[in-house]
């Protein structure tokens, strides 16, 4: 196994902080957020996914962080080491394989933001919304570009991960981080105060009862709190494994949920009341296109909307690539640590073999003009790929891991990681009681509610 020097560290708790919400801040924020918004009905899926945040995720981001830091090492090598000779790695590995598996569908939608940035600057997406949304359609369809959108995203994503930890992953993060929640803050300004955004707001923030119960919109709400906070797989017990043993975890833990969720909802006071002065305007049509096709039309309401759209496309792609560069760092580590590979090789081969699985991701979209939709199925390539992980690996991960740090290795062990140097944990029994049995229990129930409707629709 390698050793701590070899591995990595953070500069800082700062750092540590900025590095994973980079992580957790990406298109999950201002991609998903508002599209599942739209889907699920408006306030009622912001409101059970703020539950699912509190109650279900932040006890998990705690959890991941403590298997991470108590063993030093990557998903599998971590597991294995808390209990050797059983088979709790493969829970490790289900990670290393969602990486992998998240990052061949995310980095074509980083591709479609990185085309934006020269649309928006160059004034190319421009007219009504049929015109705009027509554009993107046009865009999306065209496979061979997507494929060369992806390799820019993943080549960028490599090139950061080959400097290592600290003047690689951390160095970047910090620079980016502050410049995209200063643009989402000036975005939401201008979105709110647009003549017909109070009808956006009214979607956005009133909530429709009659659809809390529903299993789709639970079992979506969780999968995207999973999915947002990048959690589940790994992705934050790798970057526990760089904390040192003198930071909070908890504190660590606790701002980052602050901050991914907020930039969540910020996105949310941008997209509805943009949306809801276009006239015409079906939050729950609009699928996967929502931010190329209603923001150009904000940014031309803005004065020097050109520069804007630019400027928000590129921290759009900075957004996602702190996301990437976590995603790629998963399977990464885990050869680094369990196969002894050099950074270098690792980070090659990583990337050559997610490249490969993303080509029907970045074809399949073109696919969906082409050949209407996968049999069957009547959705793309694309959108199985983000159902498949973020509603079923993502949750099933955590559930997992919550087992694990509650009853395998046991919560008052996981605790003790937390107060080494005298580091205080508040709230203790709160955590123990939710990561034992609420974690478990309602992600169980979630999972078996919404295949059981399935099943049976
Ligand atoms: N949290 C990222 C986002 O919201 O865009 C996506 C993500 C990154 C998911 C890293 C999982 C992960 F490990």
């Amino acid at each position: 196994m390698a050793s701590t020097a070899e591995r990595g560290t953070w500069g800082s708790k700062a750092g540590f902080i900025l590095a994973a919400a980079g992580s957790a801040v990406g298109l999950g924020n201002i991609w998903g957020f508002p599209t599942q918004v739209g889907q699920g009905g408006g306030a009622v899926f912001v409101l059970v996914y703020l539950l699912c945040v509190l109650l279900i995720c932040l006890p998990i981001m705690m959890a991941e962080l403590m298997i991470g830091r108590h063993a030093q090492l990557a998903p599998v090598g971590s597991y294995a080491a808390i209990r050797p000779n059983t088979r709790w790695w493969l829970v490790g590995l289900l990670g290393v394989l969602a990486g992998a598996g998240i990052l061949s569908f995310y980095s074509v939608i980083a591709g479609w933001s990185v085309a934006y940035i020269w649309f928006a600057g160059t004034g190319a997406v421009t007219g009504d919304a049929e015109a705009v949304g027509a554009f993107f359609s046009d865009f999306t369809a065209n496979g061979p570009l997507s494929v060369g959108l992806t390799l820019v995203v993943l080549g960028a994503t490599a090139t950061v991960l080959l400097g290592g930890v600290q003047s690689g992953i951390e160095r970047v993060t910090k620079l980016m981080m502050p410049a995209l929640i200063a643009l989402l803050l000036v975005l939401a300004v201008r979105a709110t105060t647009l003549p017909g955004a109070a009808e956006g707001l009214a979607y956005y923030l009133r909530p429709d009862f009659s659809r809390l119960l529903d299993p789709m919109v639970l079992l979506a709400a969780l999968g995207q709190a999973f999915f947002s906070l990048s959690l589940g797989m790994g992705a934050m017990l790798t970057y526990g494994s760089y904390l040192s043993k003198r930071s909070s975890i908890v504190s660590a833990a606790c701002w980052v949920v602050l901050l991914d969720t907020s930039m969540a909802l910020l996105a949310g006071f941008i997209i509805f009341p943009s949306g809801f002065s276009i006239a015409g305007f079906d939050p729950s049509a609009s699928g996967p296109g929502l931010i190329f096709t209603v923001l150009p039309r904000l940014f031309a309401t803005l004065p020097g909307g050109q520069l804007f759209g630019a400027g928000f496309f590129v921290l759009l792609t900075m957004a996602a690539l702190t996301s990437t560069i976590s995603l790629l760092e998963v399977p990464v580590a885990h050869f680094i640590d369990v196969h002894r590979w050099p950074r270098r090789r690792a980070v090659l081969l990583v990337t050559t073999a997610v490249f490969l699985i993303a080509i029907p991701s970045a074809l399949g979209n073109g696919a969906v003009a082409t050949l209407g939709t996968l049999p069957g199925l009547g959705i793309d390539f694309l959108t199985v790929m983000a159902t498949v992980w973020n509603e079923f690996a993502l949750p099933i991960g955590g559930l997992l891991t919550a087992v694990f740090v509650g009853w395998i290795w046991r919560a008052d062990q996981a605790i003790t990681e937390v107060q080494l140097h005298g580091t205080a944990f508040p709230g203790q029994h709160v955590w123990s009681f939710l990561i034992r049995w609420v974690c478990p229990a309602a992600i169980a129930v979630i999972i078996g509610f919404a295949v059981y409707t399935v099943a049976s629709a």
